[in-house]
């Protein structure tokens, strides 16, 4: 071990499970290639400012635990603690959002960072694969993002996952009932944390996880009851194209997420075997988050699904992925013309598009027969001094144990046929 060590609230991804996260983040992608969703790629660092703007100052997230620094130019920068700011703000500077050419519709994988406090599924680095449906105000765009996550989590095999449905008005309605509510909340006997945050933030208040605080919530006004006719209705259509999709959610009208720029529809993908960390994607709609960074007027709607919670999810529910045997063929070599031979044969594999590896470090036949062995290769290619003098090599199935010579000029053809 070295004396150094992945920092704290992080964790390397390392080879075999490292494969399940790049299955996963193929999964959740799938579906939004297939669905119209360009590929976009921002940087892990973006001026402060766009975060405490677009998120908001009095989250989490931008309060307690944003990476920030300066640099030595003087600019204050941040580590991405989320995906949605940054995509806006690169479509808005590439000027993807020019009418006639919206919704613009992009994906996106990455890392991203928060100064949480460590515990299982909740990390400091962590992974994201997003999609964002910028500059279209359309219900059939939010279900077709609740639509291709489920979709997503079916095709890796997750079956105890919830969606949970939710709509936060806009700002017709919803400052009407942050007031109603400000005003329920001040009679209430709660601590001075939570008093403030009342103040700044009161639906967030709702979102508590305390049973104390949520036995004083009973009888508080709820958002339902405040929403605008266009938000009803806006919400309703959302909620049948949704249903006709056969996808089952619940209504959570205390689902309020903990970011500032959600209007209208808010939801979150819950997996049961998680314990206390069990959001393992969510997303919304946030129509004034544009404007909130200096564009023009684009409603949007997108999520965000956390590939480390996924991956946990999986494994809580025992599922395997089903993954390919990285190597289809793995060439052992003995002696030193054989090697230069057989080392050849694998790169001309390779260059024929078939998976191939080879037994590095001048091992005996009974070492490199138990690399060939792990590498889960269909296919040993064995070359011995005397194989070589009569120009054949050793072709072993290892499924079935068959072997029998094949001709070496014969051996990218005989592969490609058996393989295929
Ligand atoms: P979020 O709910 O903050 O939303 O994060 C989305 C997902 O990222 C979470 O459900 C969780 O699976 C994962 N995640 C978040 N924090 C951590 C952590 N510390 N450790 C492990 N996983 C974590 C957003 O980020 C929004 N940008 C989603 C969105 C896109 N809304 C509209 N468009």
């Amino acid at each position: 071990m070295s004396t150094f060590q992945a920092p704290k609230g992080t964790y390397d991804l390392l080879p075999p499970r490292s494969a399940t996260f790049l299955a996963v983040r193929e999964a959740i992608s799938g579906p939004l290639r297939n669905s119209g969703y360009g590929y976009v790629e921002t940087p892990g660092f973006e001026n402060v400012e766009l975060f405490s703007r677009g998120v908001g100052e009095s989250t989490d997230i931008v309060s307690k635990e944003m990476y920030t620094l300066t640099t030595k130019g003087g600019d204050q920068l941040a580590l991405r603690p989320e995906g949605t700011a940054s995509v806006l703000r690169a479509a808005l500077q590439g000027n993807l959002h020019k009418a006639g050419l919206l919704p613009v519709k992009l994906w996106y994988s990455g890392s991203y960072y928060r100064y949480e406090r460590q515990q299982a599924g909740r990390y400091r680095h962590f992974s994201q694969v997003g999609a964002e449906a910028i500059g279209s105000e359309d219900p059939a765009l939010d279900a077709e993002l609740i639509i291709l996550a489920d979709q997503a989590y079916r095709t890796l095999g997750l079956r105890n996952f919830r969606v949970l449905l939710n709509s936060l008005g806009d700002k017709e309605c919803r400052p009407v009932y942050r007031e109603a509510l400000q005003t329920f909340l001040r009679g209430l006997d709660l601590d001075a944390e939570t008093v403030r945050r009342a103040e700044i933030n009161p639906l967030r208040v709702l979102d508590d996880k305390r049973e104390e605080v949520q036995k004083q919530l009973v009888g508080a006004p709820m958002l339902r009851d405040y929403l605008c006719d266009a938000c009803k209705a806006y919400h309703e259509e959302v909620r049948a194209l949704v249903t006709a999709a056969g996808v089952a959610f619940e209504d959570d009208e205390k689902l309020v997420r903990g970011l500032d720029y959600y209007t209208r529809t808010t939801f979150e993908f819950v997996h049961d075997g998680l314990g206390s960390q069990s959001a393992v994607g969510g997303g919304g709609r946030y129509d004034g988050l544009s404007e909130m960074i200096g564009g023009p007027s684009l409603p949007s709607v997108g999520w965000a699904l956390g590939v480390d919670r996924t991956v946990l999810a999986l494994e809580a529910e025992g599922v395997t992925l089903d993954i390919p045997a990285a190597t289809s063929v793995f060439g052992v070599a003995l002696g030193e013309e054989a090697r230069r031979v057989l080392f050849g044969k694998v790169t001309e594999l390779r260059r024929a598009g078939i998976a191939a590896d080879f037994a590095f470090g001048g091992k005996g036949l009974k070492g490199a027969m138990k690399d060939a062995n792990r590498s889960g290769a269909r296919f040993a290619a064995v070359l011995g001094e005397r194989d070589l003098a009569e120009g054949v090599v050793q072709l072993k199935d290892m499924q079935s144990g068959e072997q029998g010579p094949v001709a070496l000029t014969d051996l990218v053809d005989v592969l490609r046929s058996r393989l295929a």
